[in-house]
């Protein structure tokens, strides 16, 4: 172990035993990596670098990487990390032994291993409702394309007057309720966490009872809910046949949630089913052949990608790294230990 003196008298010497490593730590810019395989707009990356380079860090870039080991060798020596839909797993965690936080700039956590993190005390955090807007805006895109045969000539149909079901009043729940309002539909809606129902009446919405009762009255049902364990594989064909005639099933949410086999089978035996996603199932080619103008599905997932979500979600995790590192302030975190919750 290498000492380092305070005193430089010659009659007295008092050592302490100060390691070098610490003064070296202390010493060291902290570095802060935006690892994104889709990368931030422009302006939006300009600001974050901004925001990070005032507050004293370091910043690196890794963007459009391919393999995950580009990762794991970018985050060899950084403290904090911003990442997008980008897998941060354990293997990724265990490579960063510096890590302190990972803000992902969006809703949905469920590409950061939170057990992993937690476990080396890295803090985790999402910036929610910062892209809300730009996903609710292409749900009621996607109705529009269905409704109108994906823009083929023939014969479409009108939103207006359509009953669309809002699977989880969240923060894209309830823009695409608002939206939907405003183009004359009938808005009802799911979600078992949301008991105060002035949320719902103020919005002039409908809450149902339970989630069977949403897809059995929607002509449209617009998904938002997380990828958890209770909702993987939820919606399939059960739900899918319960639906009126000539439904639209509008998946902005994650491909996780549906079950792909049982969505197949309802879709082949009611030839007026439709499903539309941003996220392309697994069985994505098979699916375009089967089924022709009745699915559509995104190249790449775009709800987030507009210049306005990548600046609001990319600042908003620029600041809470800073908030974090030089504060303490944790309000975003979504891995707190339950006794931290108070
Ligand atoms: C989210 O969870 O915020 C959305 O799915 C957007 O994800 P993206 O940033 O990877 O586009």
């Amino acid at each position: 172990m290498d000492y380092i003196s305070n005193s430089l008298c010659c009659n007295y010497v008092e050592w302490e035993t100060i390691e070098v490593e610490d003064l070296t730590e202390q010493n060291r810019k902290m570095k802060i990596l935006i690892a994104t395989e889709k990368p931030f707009a422009k302006r939006a990356l300009d600001g974050i670098k901004e925001i990070l380079a005032a507050a004293g860090y370091e910043v690196a870039l890794l963007e459009k990487y391919t393999e995950k080991e580009e990762l794991i060798a970018a985050v060899a020596d950084v403290d904090g990390l911003i990442i997008r839909s980008d897998k941060v797993t354990a293997e990724v965690i265990e490579a960063a032994q510096n890590l302190k936080i990972v803000v992902r700039a969006g809703a949905g956590y469920d590409n950061v291993d939170l057990a992993a993190a937690s476990a080396r005390d890295i803090v985790v955090m999402n910036t929610p409702g910062q892209n809300s807007n730009a996903v609710a805006e292409l749900a009621v895109a996607l109705m529009i394309y269905m409704s109108r045969n994906r823009f083929t000539p023939g014969t479409g149909f009108e939103l207006q007057g359509k009953t669309v079901g809002i699977h989880a009043y969240g923060n894209v729940g309830r823009l695409v309720a608002r939206k939907a309002k405003a183009l004359g539909m009938n808005v009802i809606a799911y979600d078992p966490f949301v008991t105060d129902r002035t949320l719902f009446d103020n919005d002039g919405v409908e809450p149902v009872g339970s989630v069977e009762e949403l897809y059995a009255a929607s002509d449209f049902l617009s998904l938002h809910i997380p990828a958890t364990e209770q909702t993987k594989k939820s919606i399939g064909y059960k739900l899918m046949m319960s639906m009126p005639k000539g439904a639209t099933l509008v998946n902005t949410a994650r491909k996780e949630v549906i079950d792909e086999i049982g969505l197949e089978a309802a879709m082949t035996e009611r030839t007026d089913l439709k499903y539309v996603t941003d996220i392309a199932p697994d069985d994505n080619s098979t699916m375009a052949a089967m089924f022709g103008n009745r699915f559509f599905a995104t190249p790449k997932k775009m709800g987030a990608e507009t210049a306005e979500a990548n600046i609001n979600a990319g600042l908003a995790a620029a600041r809470q790294i800073v908030g974090y590192l030089q504060n303490g302030e944790t309000r975003f975190q979504v891995n707190k230990k339950p006794c931290d919750c108070k």
